[in-house]
């Protein structure tokens, strides 16, 4: 790698690094310890686990403190035991300013390596993964506070000066498309997870799909319609979690005095119908299509279409307010590429074993960093899950 090369690649991972730091910052000490559900992470585990990804591939020591790769390893199973993940939020210690200095530390070092031009090219492929894996933790960070401050008696604000616009929807409406042979998969070349690869061909019939994803103002006509009452619209497993959970609308959702509120991280304010649909876990979404006498596209359906990709708005929204603000819920289960290749050594644990028990996700959402997903982008939840930017896009038969 040239020395410009090297130095620009620097400037990147200072940039991705401050920003974390700078998502953190609106944040109360007390607020970044807490976990407030097992999917969640305290923003400290995520600030330091980061590091500890740097740390552990791209330095390949532990040379700031030995007990932090039991602390902060998240599920690397080649990389040793670890707090089990539920516990996170138990960690009082280290403090968060010691976290800050690990922070610092990994950083310093990182940047004189790569200023030395002592890192190898595998290195570098696993500091540009490292770079994408942080951006993915930023997106959690902002799920995970939304879950800790939106589930608290008082709703407080993350920031209370975030932008809000009006924003009106059009109809919803339908575009056909003529499917055939088509590929999807990203290409050899350039940035990708290993779960995006191989590119490779997919027979489609033709399909239609929604020209906008789901809006509020439907969500409310299902409700109105009974639609969380009426076991004929769910499939079995989403019918148990309607009433075991208590389900009657998206997560955030509360009813106050006849009206629907929700929480945003500004705080509790009126459900905006045209707004896109959000918080759906894979059983609602199915749910709402079958009420709309639609269906949820495949992944191959999605990404054939060109549609948007997120966020659609910088830092001062962080609510959806169009297509690439929400990410929209497949069909299409989360499993291996016809000739996928995980990565190499722990690394390969990154993507692949998660294969199992999960539907895909495509577009980014308005939490989803500038730059970070891309068309061949593979999201992916368990079907319950409702606490990340989960919306739909409904699709037809033609
Ligand atoms: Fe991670």
């Amino acid at each position: 790698m040239s020395a410009a090369a090297a130095a620009e690649l620097a400037r990147r991972y200072r940039t991705v690094r401050a920003r974390t730091e700078a998502l953190c910052a609106p944040l109360s000490p007390e607020d970044q310890v807490v976990q407030s559900m097992p999917d969640a992470s305290p923003a400290k585990w995520h600030l330091a686990h980061t590091t500890w990804f740097f740390e552990t591939f791209v330095l390949a020591d532990r040379a700031f403190d030995p007990g932090f790769g039991f602390l902060f390893n998240s599920y690397y199973e080649a990389e040793g035991a670890r707090v089990e993940r539920a516990r996170r939020g138990l960690l009082t210690r280290p403090p968060l300013d010691r976290v800050h200095a690990y922070r610092g530390d990994v950083d310093e070092r990182v940047v004189n390596a790569l200023a030395r031009g002592a890192l190898g090219d595998d290195v570098l492929a696993v500091l540009e993964l490292g770079l994408h894996h942080e951006q993915q933790h930023q997106e959690l960070i902002l799920t995970d506070v939304k879950h800790l401050l939106g589930t608290q008696p008082l709703s407080p604000a993350y920031r209370s000066h975030l932008r809000r616009e009006p924003v009106t929807a059009e109809p919803l409406a339908w575009r056909s498309l003529p499917g055939g042979v088509v590929s999807i998969g990203a290409p050899a070349q350039g940035f990708a997870f290993d779960n995006e690869r191989p590119r490779h061909q997919v027979l489609l019939p033709p399909f239609r799909l929604a020209t906008r994803p789901l809006v509020n103002r439907e969500v409310l006509e299902f409700i109105a319609a009974g639609g969380y009452r009426d076991a004929r619209l769910w499939l079995s497993e989403g019918w148990h979690m309607v009433r075991a959970e208590g389900w009657e609308a998206p997560l955030y959702w509360q009813r106050r005095d006849g009206a629907w509120l929700y929480y945003d991280l500004t705080g509790l304010r009126t459900v905006d119908p045209d707004e896109p649909a959000c918080h759906l876990s894979y059983y609602e979404a199915d749910a709402l299509a079958r009420f709309f006498a639609a269906r949820l596209p495949s992944e191959a359906e999605w990404e054939v279409a060109e549609l948007p990709i997120g966020p659609t708005a910088d830092e001062e929204r962080l609510h959806p307010r169009a297509a690439g603000d929400v990410w929209e819920w497949t069909a299409s289960a989360y499993s291996a590429y016809p000739g996928f290749r995980p990565l190499a050594g722990a690394l390969g644990e990154y993507n692949g074993k998660f294969m199992c028990n999960q539907l895909v996700l495509r577009g980014g959402s308005c939490f989803t960093p500038r730059g970070h997903a891309r068309p061949s982008y593979r999201n992916f939840f368990p079907a319950a899950a409702r606490w990340q930017m989960t919306g739909v896009r409904f699709a037809r038969d033609a």
